[in-house]
């Protein structure tokens, strides 16, 4: 079949968007007005929500609002475990994800459905990962922050919160990525943000989007020795398959929040006991990048999200299978506030296709 034009929409404006600003170009994430390393570390979730949800810096009333909202939703929704039937036993994390949010119903505010839907996803992954571990889901604690509260109800451990609280506000946004983009045409269509959220959760799924952390860590694993990184990489590039977290639609720079996931997991490993997965991790991302460039010389192909997505999400604790769906903990703030800008400015989002096959005699 003929490929028509740039099919992956690639430099094709779909929206306007006052979100986030990604320059491929300069390596800089701009979210909400923030370069993304003057939010992640300093800044909670609640207030990244804040930000991306009504336009501005929180007040200190308006973060202790949804900081009891998100508590009291992540209660109501881990109250409603027991008639989402088996759908929190699937074997894979996204499955469980999104079957459990379709059983969600959007509430006609839909400030309180971002609520719902960012309480319901942090709750419906931490029961996923306890049940997966064997184990009875933890009852949340309406009084703690969002980020530790999940990671508790995740590992049984708020430890290292911090570090997964940088991560959810560095992944919390990212112009119009694929699910973010999904989201965007349900909305577009008139359709209740629940709905937006589960078409969001499918495409974040793929490994070619929000699918490769746990694929990075296979990587580590498999390569174990940094020494051992260039000849593993060969092979794998040899046998024609991708390296997981290199490469990128719109950055031609290293990705921004690679440096800064690496840096959280930097300071966490100065506060707790040093691991040998940072070392090995940059050793693989300088030999990938230098293979890479080899075989595409006209295409930056640097370290993306996912590469320290997967360092960082193992070093808080939590399962691997879980990595994808943590992602989504973090992105659904920036999702609900697409589909609310969509419903400001949009239009039905309905693009054209030419005709290739055969035409009636
Ligand atoms: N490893 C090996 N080769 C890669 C690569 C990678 N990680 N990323 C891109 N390439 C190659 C492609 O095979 C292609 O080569 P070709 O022209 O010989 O076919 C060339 O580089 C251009 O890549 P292209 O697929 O056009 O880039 P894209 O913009 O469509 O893809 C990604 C971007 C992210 C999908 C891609 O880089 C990728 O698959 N990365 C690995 C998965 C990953 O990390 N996903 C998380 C994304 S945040």
């Amino acid at each position: 079949m003929e490929t028509v034009g740039a099919n992956g929409l690639e430099g094709v404006e779909v929206a306007r968007t006052a979100l986030s600003d990604v320059d491929g170009e300069r390596g800089r994430l701009v979210i909400a007005g923030h370069d993304v390393e003057a939010l992640a570390g300093r800044v909670s979730f609640e207030d990244t929500c804040l930000m991306l949800w009504d336009g501005a810096d929180p007040s200190p009333e308006a973060r202790d609002r949804l900081r009891t909202a998100l508590g009291a939703a992540r209660v109501r929704a881990f109250e409603a475990i027991p008639s989402l039937g088996r759908a929190l036993e699937t074997k894979d994390a996204m499955d469980a994800l999104r079957a459990a949010v379709a059983q969600l119903t959007a509430p006609a505010d839909e400030s309180e459905g971002r609520v719902l839907v960012t309480a319901g996803t942090a709750v419906f992954v931490a029961a996923w990962c306890r049940l997966h571990a064997g184990k009875p889901p933890l009852r949340p604690d309406a009084a703690s922050p969002h980020a530790a509260d999940y990671l508790r109800m995740a590992t049984g451990s708020g430890e290292h919160a911090a570090a997964l609280e940088s991560y959810l506000v560095t992944v919390s946004e990212h112009g119009m990525n694929a699910s973010t983009f999904a989201a965007r045409v349900v909305a577009s269509t008139g359709s209740d943000l629940v709905s937006a959220v589960v078409a969001a959760i499918g495409a974040l799924k793929g490994p070619l989007h929000g699918g490769a952390p746990g694929l990075v860590l296979e990587m580590l694993d498999a390569v174990g020795d940094p020494a051992r990184a260039a000849a593993w990489l060969e092979a794998e590039l040899g046998a024609g398959r991708r390296i997981m977290g290199m490469g990128h639609r719109i950055y031609r720079v290293r990705d921004p929040r690679a440096a800064v996931l690496e840096k959280a997991v930097e300071s966490l490993e100065r506060r707790s006991a040093p691991s040998s997965r940072l070392r090995l991790a940059r050793a693989v991302e300088k030999s990938a990048e230098e293979l890479l460039a080899k075989r595409h010389p006209e295409r930056a192909l640097r370290a993306n999200v996912e590469f320290y997505t997967a360092v960082l999400l193992e070093a808080v604790g939590l399962p691997r299978e879980a990595f994808t769906a943590t992602f989504a903990v973090g992105r659904v703030a920036g999702w609900s506030a697409h589909v609310a800008e969509h419903r400001r400015v949009g239009r039905l989002i309905r693009p054209s296709s030419r005709y290739v096959g055969p035409r009636p005699m």
